[in-house]
């Protein structure tokens, strides 16, 4: 999950996609990418560590998630000041030593922008779907398409775009150009990388709120909100699964442990 841009809901769109797509009875993990500003610890609410075995990293399971971020291994509060190849190698470690299990999804939930962990993932996950989140404005929606550019030159596929924080005047939910974030970019944002407009995520409390109390909204079978992103899942899992992506490099693969 992905964007060149800071902010736009990518976060969140991985924590309640991961959520959803649990609910849906998939075995699912999320791994926070965004070393730097980690924030899915805290949006999934994980009470617990990961602990070791045998050399692997046993991932906390939320609400039925296998999650993973460098959060875990810090300090509160300590800012996380690294360069490039410690983001790198923790990137890495993220996917091949930590025991995932038997997971049909990892959701990743991506930085900012298209520099250092963006190059990362595109290397060690080639073959993963993109989703690309981006807010309706012009101004994200082209600073989004680097994004889903990028994809392409890293092998990956680009799944499709999310619009998220549609919407948004007080007393009117229309989506018009008066609208907090403007309109439209998600539709122009599709177009133009050629890719389906898989979701559009109103701007709504309720998902600020879930993400606040580290209780997506995706776990609220009453909430409106929380239908949205059901929907996401649902749309998702509807698109036809592409080849499988090409097997790790050898140096990867270590003997799986059994499933606990
Ligand atoms: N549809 C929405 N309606 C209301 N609030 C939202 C919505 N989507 C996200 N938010 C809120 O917007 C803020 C930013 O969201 P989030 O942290 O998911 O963005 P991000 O793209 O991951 O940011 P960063 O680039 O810093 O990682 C959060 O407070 C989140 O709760
Ligand atoms: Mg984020």
């Amino acid at each position: 999950v992905t964007s060149g841009k800071g902010g736009v809901g990518k976060s969140t769109l991985s924590a309640n996609l991961a959520v959803a797509l649990a609910q849906r009875g998939k075995e699912v993990g999320i791994l926070d990418a965004d070393v730097h500003g980690y924030s899915i610890p805290q949006m999934l609410d994980v009470d617990q560590r990961p602990v070791t075995l045998e050399g692997m990293m046993i991932p906390p399971v939320a609400h039925g998630i296998r999650v993973m971020s460098i959060g875990f291994f810090l300090e509160e509060d300590s800012p996380v000041m690294w360069r490039g190849p410690m983001l790198h190698k923790v990137i890495e470690q993220f996917l091949g030593d930590v025991h995932w299990g038997e997971i049909e999804y990892l959701v990743v939930d991506m930085p900012p922008g298209t520099g250092d962990a963006a190059i990362s993932l595109g290397q060690l996950l080639p073959g993963a779907e993109v989703l690309v989140v981006t807010t309706p404005q012009r101004a994200a929606q082209k600073v989004a398409q680097r994004a889903a550019v990028m994809t392409t030159k890293m092998d990956q596929h680009l799944l499709g775009v999310v619009e998220n924080m549609t919407g948004g005047l007080p007393g009117d939910e229309a989506d018009t150009d008066e609208s907090l974030f403007g309109s439209g970019g998600g539709q122009l944002l599709a177009d133009s990388v050629d890719a389906p407009l898989i979701a559009t995520i109103t701007l709504d409390s309720a998902i600020r709120k879930g993400g606040d109390l580290g209780s997506p909204v995706a776990l609220d079978p009453d909430s409106a909100a929380g239908d949205m992103m059901r929907d996401l899942a649902e749309a998702i899992l509807n698109i036809e699964a592409p080849a499988p992506p090409p097997p790790p490099p050898e140096a990867r693969i270590k003997k799986p442990l059994p499933l606990l």
